[in-house]
């Protein structure tokens, strides 16, 4: 190979590294968390006017109480598998009846997974992640980046390193009605 070739490979290749978005809080990813949170509330999925289900209490690091609902939306004209999780608790001392009385009270995130397009991230199940305030905006970690997309691919922390471990290779723990699907 002519050794001006191989600098306009090695170019292209450092180029192509440093326009890389991260595997989450980039633009991409934070525009279909506002798009999801819409369609979210289109399917009554969250809101005032949302489906409701009985809490259950759960270890941490969701709420004391959460409550978990899943099916299949249509976001961005696509599809998808959606896990949609209310978690409450403010104070850790509320009872599951205060909850149930008055949720909205106690809400204090909403954890999404969806499952996006095959080679969103195949490593990991192609499930886009996303950690809401109760008011649709987003969560940051210490580092200022904004919890939606690949929550933290690469990292030993966070959403995907966690539900790594769910039964059923599926990335879900409650149940494994979505194992083996990619
Ligand atoms: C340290 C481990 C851990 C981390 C970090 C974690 N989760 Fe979970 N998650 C769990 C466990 C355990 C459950 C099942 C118990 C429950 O419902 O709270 C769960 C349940 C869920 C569910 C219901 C579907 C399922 O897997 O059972 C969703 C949705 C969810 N988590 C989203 C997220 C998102 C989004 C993040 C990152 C912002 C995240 N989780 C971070 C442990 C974790």
């Amino acid at each position: 190979m002519r050794p001006y070739m191989t600098m306009a490979i090695a170019l292209s290749i450092s180029a192509s590294v440093s326009a890389a978005e991260p595997p989450f809080s980039g633009p991409e990813d934070v525009a279909f968390a506002g798009t999801l949170w819409k369609a979210l509330q289109e399917n009554r999925l969250i809101g005032a006017d949302r489906m409701r289900s009985m809490p259950y209490q759960t270890p941490p690091p969701h709420g004391h109480f959460v409550e978990a609902t899943d099916g299949r939306i249509s976001v961005d004209g696509r599809d998808g598998i959606v896990i949609v999780k209310q978690n409450f608790g403010k104070t850790k001392e509320e009872t599951r009846q205060q909850i149930a009385d008055n949720p909205d009270e106690f809400l204090t995130s909403i954890t999404v997974m969806f499952k996006r397009e095959n080679g969103y991230d195949a490593d990991n199940k192609n499930w886009f992640w996303v950690k809401y305030h109760p008011d649709g905006s987003l969560f940051k970690n210490p580092k200022g980046m904004q919890l939606a997309g690949r929550v933290a691919k690469g990292s030993d922390k966070a959403c995907i390193a966690c539900h790594k471990s769910a039964p059923g290779n599926d990335y879900v723990y409650i149940h494994d009605r979505y194992a083996g699907q990619d």
